[in-house]
């Protein structure tokens, strides 16, 4: 199994607040991880990282055999599949939902006067059709809704066959059948021979896609433990990080959770 991510004691401070604090972390290409945490526990930072959109304060972070801060991004960035809000802001509203997708071969966000191949058109068509959006292949992205939203950003995160799966709450905001659907989706995706490393992080212990091997939990910046999800994703766990005393149930490799 190929090495994806090795974080070893990997700080972020900003403004002189340490948002991740000593974090070690390893992701191999067949796991399929979940991120869990309270709200400013440092979870999209943590992506940021591993999608190579920031470097580390302290410690280091090796994405796909490179050192963050030794490597040029840019060569980097196209092999990481990447969906986040922050990202979703920079797609023009007026554009197309072809061109959203087909853009991502040129990591560029607004299609401008970039030539592209007839080969890139067909796998955006394609990728398309395997997220279920071909029939919004014309609309603009702006007028979407949130669920469409964010399944065109999944599509657009694949489009270039990354070699590590980066998504930042891809099910918030999603009613309950566009919720299910997307953990179909995202979970058969997780669950092809082929697939890339995966890493979501999510608000929900119900929105893990069944399949998911691994889980951190972050609070405060620090992890609070990481491994295998049956040995994360426990009552105990989540009930001190969340503050709350929490029963935990796994049905059908489903997680939920509620107040014990
Ligand atoms: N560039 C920055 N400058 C200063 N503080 C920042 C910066 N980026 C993040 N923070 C702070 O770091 C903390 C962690 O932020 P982060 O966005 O990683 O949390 P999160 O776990 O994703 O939270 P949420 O669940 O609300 O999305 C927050 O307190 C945030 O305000
Ligand atoms: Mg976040």
């Amino acid at each position: 199994m190929a090495s994806v991510l090795q974080f070893s004691d990997v700080s972020v401070v900003r403004d002189g607040n340490t948002i991740l604090d000593s974090v070690d972390w390893n992701v191999d290409s067949k796991e399929r991880w979940v991120i869990l945490g309270p709200n400013g526990a440092g979870k999209t930072t943590l992506l940021q990282l591993a999608a190579a959109q920031i470097h580390p304060s302290h410690g280091e972070a090796v994405v796909l055999d490179s050192t963050l801060g030794a490597v040029d991004v840019f060569d980097l960035r196209p092999r990481i599949g990447f969906a986040s809000t922050a990202l979703a802001r920079r797609i023009p509203a007026n554009e197309t939902v072809l061109d959203v997708v087909l853009t991502a071969s040129y990591s560029v966000t607004g299609r401008w006067n970039e030539e592209y191949e007839e080969i890139d058109t067909r796998r955006a068509r394609r990728v398309l059709g395997e997220w279920k959006l071909s029939h919004l292949e014309d609309r603009r992205f702006g007028n979407l809704s949130d669920g469409e939203q964010k399944r065109v950003q999944i599509a657009r995160a694949v489009m270039t066959d990354p070699e590590v799966l980066l998504l930042d709450e891809p099910a918030a905001s999603l009613d309950l059948g566009a919720r299910e659907e997307l953990l179909q989706l995202l979970g058969g995706y997780a669950s092809a021979p082929d697939a890339p490393a995966i890493v979501m992080v999510t608000h929900h212990v119900e929105e893990i896609p069944p399949g998911f091997s691994h889980a951190l939990l972050l609070s405060q910046g620090e992890v609070h433990d990481s491994g295998p999800i049956e040995e994360v994703v426990t009552a105990g766990n989540l009930s001190d990080v969340f503050g709350v005393d929490l029963k935990v149930e796994r049905t059908d490799n489903r997680f939920t959770a509620r107040a014990a």
